[in-house]
């Protein structure tokens, strides 16, 4: 049996497993990640490998899943909307220091790979995914195998256009996916909201201390399930968008299955629910073909690891 090293690098924290051949996840660590110094976040990579490499030095490589635009060679970070990253050539600090063969993807491209080897795609041959977290991460898989682009930054969702002139993004660009539909837009809905209707926002308003600007997406998920209005509506927001952008991408890749992962989806129902919606009411010739099913990823918190770790096996 090999076992290989998947590590999880998002803005929060640097996760990290031990994985065999089936995608099982045998040990696994944690750190916070330091966001605004790369330096330190490269560091804490090599800390987190090697504390698993003690602990299972029959690991034979690594694979890095990080929340930012690699390279078309694998290598480097080219640039991190949310994180302080740029040009890093990351992956051979992290081989060299660990002395494992490594391997460095997108984080969306490596949950995405999760769930088509292992999860809810494990029997389609074709898939869109887009995560849902601090930020929004795509990913195709098509005949496959991921589609990274000529240049490697292939299915950043996150930064399709939803709102001409909207809100500015972390990437430069005005108005995009990723403002409308994150974890961070929900919460901002969810704030906004709560001030303008604090009646209708009671239960919500209760669980952050009668304070909008103290209010968190976990809280806005338990008052949504609460049925707290202005929380629900929230997640309608957010899903509206997502589904939007799913059946403009069914129009352009016509995949077997669209997948929707990342923290968020724990909201279940109320968030694929208003997903699905928007979905067929956007597609073009809508019920008159076939389209992809949406579904909930089913890998959870473990994509990441499980997905990168894979495709270090792979390499
Ligand atoms: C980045 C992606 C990343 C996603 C999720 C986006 O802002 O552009 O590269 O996959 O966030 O972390
Ligand atoms: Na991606
Ligand atoms: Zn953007």
């Amino acid at each position: 049996m090999t076992l290989t090293i998947g590590i999880d690098v998002g803005g929060t924290k640097v996760a990290g497993g031990v994985v065999d051949e089936h995608g099982n996840v045998l040990a696994s660590n944690r750190r916070p990640t330091p966001a605004d110094d790369p330096a330190g976040t490269r560091d804490t990579i090599v800390e987190v490998a090697a504390e698993l490499i003690a602990q299972y030095p029959q690991a034979t490589a690594i694979g890095i899943g990080a929340a930012a635009w690699i390279d078309a060679t694998g290598s480097t970070v080219l640039f991190a909307p949310n994180l302080a990253w740029r040009d890093e050539p990351l992956r051979d600090y992290v081989g060299k220091a660990t002395g494992l063969p490594t391997v460095l993807e997108n984080d969306a491209n490596v949950a995405a790979w999760a769930e088509f080897r292992f999860g809810v795609a494990r029997h389609a041959d074709s898939m869109v995914m887009i995560t849902v977290g601090t930020g929004i991460g795509g990913a195709i898989v098509i005949n496959g195998g991921l589609w990274r682009g000529a240049n490697g930054i292939a299915a950043e969702l996150g930064h399709i256009q939803s709102v001409p002139d909207g809100h500015p993004c972390g990437c430069g660009r005005l108005g995009c996916l990723e403002q409308y539909a994150s974890g961070n837009a929900l919460v901002r809905f969810g704030r906004a909201a709560a001030r303008q209707e604090p009646e209708r926002a009671a239960q919500l308003l209760a669980l952050a201390g009668g304070d909008p600007l103290a209010i968190t997406g976990r809280q806005i998920t338990e008052a949504a399930r609460a049925g707290d209005g202005v929380a629900m509506d929230a997640f309608a927001q957010v899903g509206y968008w997502l589904g939007v952008a799913l059946a403009d991408l069914a129009q352009s890749l016509d995949p077997q299955m669209m997948v929707i992962g990342g923290g968020v989806i724990d909201a279940g129902p109320l968030l694929m629910g208003p997903i699905e919606r928007a979905y067929r009411d956007q597609l073009a010739n809508r019920n008159r073909f076939p389209v992809a099913e949406v579904h909930a990823a089913r890998m959870g918190n473990a994509a990441g690891v499980a997905g990168a770790a894979d495709l270090a096996r792979r390499a």
